[in-house]
């Protein structure tokens, strides 16, 4: 595994912005979040429901549509906890969140839509309880970086496999990508 969750985590909080600032409006709206969360898993999963394929994925074994709407509400109340101040904790669970699904064979074009809906729904919410604009910002990141870590986690999944079945080096991975991408 070439990627350590912590610095995968700080480096996303650069790129992304999240401040210390973000990080206190979360935590200040804790309980905020801890309420909405089953609402939101509600939205979440009856937006999955609707699409065929993903539908055919949460019903595949018993039990999984229960336990995944209790996975989803800790997910959501630890993105205004950040468990351990978004550190090596919250980097580690969030790494595990991506391999998770690649394992499952979950796709950014299954994710990707899906972050946007929590997205959307948190944001009708907020607006509806006389929210910040600040603390709608300050989930939009984390969100994306949570986003960030399932994307990140099939891109490394997915070629260290190749680089294990071949024995390539990744430097002649990385130029067979990229002839391929240009005869594309
Ligand atoms: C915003 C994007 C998503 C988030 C935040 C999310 C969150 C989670 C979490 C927290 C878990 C539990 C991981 C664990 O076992 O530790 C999980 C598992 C899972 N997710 Fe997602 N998920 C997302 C997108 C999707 C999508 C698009 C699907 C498509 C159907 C999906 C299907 C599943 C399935 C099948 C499991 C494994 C359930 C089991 O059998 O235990 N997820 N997800």
């Amino acid at each position: 595994m070439t990627v350590e969750p912590n610095v995968f985590m700080k480096t996303m909080e650069r790129r992304i912005g999240l401040t210390s600032e973000d990080k206190s409006i979360l935590k200040s709206n804790e309980a905020w979040g801890l309420e909405n969360a089953s609402t939101m898993a509600d939205h979440f999963y009856a937006y999955l429901g609707r699409d065929e394929e993903m539908n055919a994925i949460l019903n595949k074994t018993e039990g999984r549509i229960h336990r995944l709407h209790e996975t989803f509400i800790q997910w959501f109340h630890q993105m205004f906890t950040g468990m351990d101040d978004w550190g090596q904790a919250y980097a580690d669970c969030r790494w595990h969140i991506g391999l998770v699904h690649v394992k499952i064979g979950i796709a950014p074009q299954h994710v990707v839509p899906a972050m946007a809906v929590v997205i959307h729904e948190v944001g009708k919410k907020l607006k509806l309880d006389g929210k910040s604009e600040e603390l709608k910002d300050a989930l939009g990141r984390i969100c994306m970086i949570d986003l960030a870590f399932i994307e990140q986690a099939y891109v490394e999944v997915s070629s260290s496999a190749v680089l294990r079945e071949t024995g390539w080096s990744e430097a002649l991975f990385k130029r067979l990508i990229a002839t391929g991408a240009s005869s594309m």
